[in-house]
């Protein structure tokens, strides 16, 4: 008998719906998805978007919005999380126009940390050809830092093996989790430097939870005055308006990603980030 896929959770309910919201909306010929995108072209990690706001993991695991993605004005997917079993039909297909298509690649649940290196690597062979980027995700059960800055550094020399397959090497960013951005400036400043040791290029700056929320900008200027400028920041977690997408760029992020605003407002959110932005 063929395997039975388990029940969609409400949540995954939800992100589908809005998906397919979205892409009506891409492809309605005088709707909101025929706009310029708000907020400028930005060029990172030898990359350029047409906006520095991304769609975060989780929202479009397999890049269903890809094609529709810059009319909505969107700079950039980011798919996945994705594990190496996972198929991803999109990533062998060609880039649509403008925007870039990041991977969150990440380890099976049922894998343990002591295996985890195997699978991100498997799961980076798997999809590098068809990415922009790849972003690894350290998931929720990761030991320490120290321990996924190593993973990182096995997957820099990885990246760089294959890059004889592309025109560059492909951009690696590692996902700092909040828990980790929570001490003061020179302990966050430490665990950054030791992904920037490890040779990635990004640092995609999650701040979830109320804490981190409040001290984001602090975070992020504390990042962007201490690593190598060539490092691109990423900000993510709690951007539901321009004046928090202003904030953050002013604070030294290139990019900027959005998922539960997007989720519970979409069409609102996108005419406000686009009426807002014009109005600057
Ligand atoms: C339903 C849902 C699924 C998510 N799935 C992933 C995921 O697969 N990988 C990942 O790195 N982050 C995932 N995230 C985290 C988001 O990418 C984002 O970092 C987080 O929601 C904070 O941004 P927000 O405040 O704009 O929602 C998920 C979040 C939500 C709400």
């Amino acid at each position: 008998m063929p395997p039975v896929a388990p029940p969609l959770t409400p949540r995954a309910l939800r992100t589908r719906w809005a998906v397919a919201r979205l892409q009506r909306l891409a492809r309605s010929p005088d709707g909101d998805g025929n706009a310029a995108p708000p907020f400028g072209p930005v060029a990172a990690m030898g990359l350029s978007f047409a906006s520095p706001i991304g769609l975060a993991a989780g929202f479009d695991r397999r890049g269903r919005l890809l094609e529709g993605a810059h009319r909505l004005g969107f700079g950039a997917v980011e798919m996945g999380t994705l594990t190496p079993a996972d198929r991803c039909p999109v990533l062998s297909g060609r880039a649509a126009d403008g925007v870039r298509r990041g991977v969150s690649i990440g380890k099976p649940r049922h894998v343990g940390w002591d295996d985890a290196e195997h699978a991100w690597l498997r799961a980076l062979r798997a999809f590098h050809a068809g990415a922009d980027y790849v972003t690894l995700n350290p998931g929720r059960d990761c030991p320490s830092p120290a321990r996924f800055a190593a993973l990182a550094g096995a997957a820099v020399q990885l990246r760089n093996r294959l890059a004889r397959h592309r025109l560059r090497p492909l951009p690696l960013v590692a996902k700092l989790t909040s828990r980790w951005l929570n001490g003061d400036a020179a302990s966050v400043i430490g665990v950054a430097d030791a992904f920037v040791a490890a040779g990635i290029d990004g640092l995609l700056v999650s701040t979830e939870g109320r804490r981190a929320r409040r001290n984001v900008c602090a975070v992020l200027r504390a990042l962007s005055e201490a690593v190598d400028p060539r490092i691109c920041l990423i900000s993510v977690g709690g951007i539901d308006s321009v004046d928090e997408v202003e904030a953050r760029l002013a604070a030294g992020a290139t990019l900027v990603q959005v998922h539960r605003a997007l989720l519970a407002h979409d069409p609102r959110l996108l005419r406000s980030l686009r009426r807002g932005a014009r109005s600057r």
